[in-house]
């Protein structure tokens, strides 16, 4: 299924480690603008990726799960921003929007764990991630990309796993 779909990608990670370097090969690609939505129970990896992610991306700040604040960002050398948006917590699409996610996409690239919850005001164009619990270390991590960005994004994402550069 993943090869032959343009726009779908199917990851299996065994490790937290192997969850994080997926992170890191998706970060390294990232631009201001991106939207990188990931969907997936508690414990399924979310942070463990975006982890990888913002390592990728090329931040020295820690990542972790948002928890005073909704977002969080973090900083490079050169002044970019890549932003985390934790919305677990949020309990209303009211609270959502006061976030102008619009603002943070027009200043960096911005990761949001638990999407659906405020699914009807995220842009429809973006790359959707959809983690599994398979057993203790293994995780099952379907991509799907809607927008053309997303589906060059995805391409060179496989592209980085099976090439392996
Ligand atoms: N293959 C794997 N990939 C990612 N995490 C794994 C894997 N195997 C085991 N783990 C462990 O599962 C846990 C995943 O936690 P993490 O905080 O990343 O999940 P989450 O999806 O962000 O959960 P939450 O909804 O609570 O924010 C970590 O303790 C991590 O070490
Ligand atoms: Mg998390």
């Amino acid at each position: 299924m993943p090869i032959l779909d343009a726009h779908a990608f199917e990851f299996f990670s065994r490790s937290p480690e192997q969850t994080r370097r997926l992170g890191m090969r998706l970060g390294a690609l990232l631009q201001p603008g991106d939207l990188v939505c990931l969907q997936g129970e508690l414990g399924a990896g979310k942070t463990t990726l975006v982890q990888g992610v913002a390592q990728g991306w090329g931040t020295l700040d820690d990542v972790a799960s948002p928890t005073f604040v909704l977002v969080n960002a973090y900083r490079r050398a050169d002044s970019g921003q890549l932003f985390h948006f934790d919305a677990y917590r949020v309990d209303s699409l009211g609270e959502a929007e006061e976030l102008d996610l619009d603002n943070y996409l027009a200043q960096g690239a911005l990761v949001i764990e638990w999407p659906e919850r405020v699914e009807p005001i995220l842009p429809i164009e973006r790359l959707w991630a959809w983690l599994e619990y398979e057993s203790e270390e293994h995780r099952t991590m379907r991509f799907s990309a809607s927008g053309e960005r997303y589906e060059s994004l995805l391409d060179h994402l496989r592209q980085t796993v099976y090439g392996g550069d």
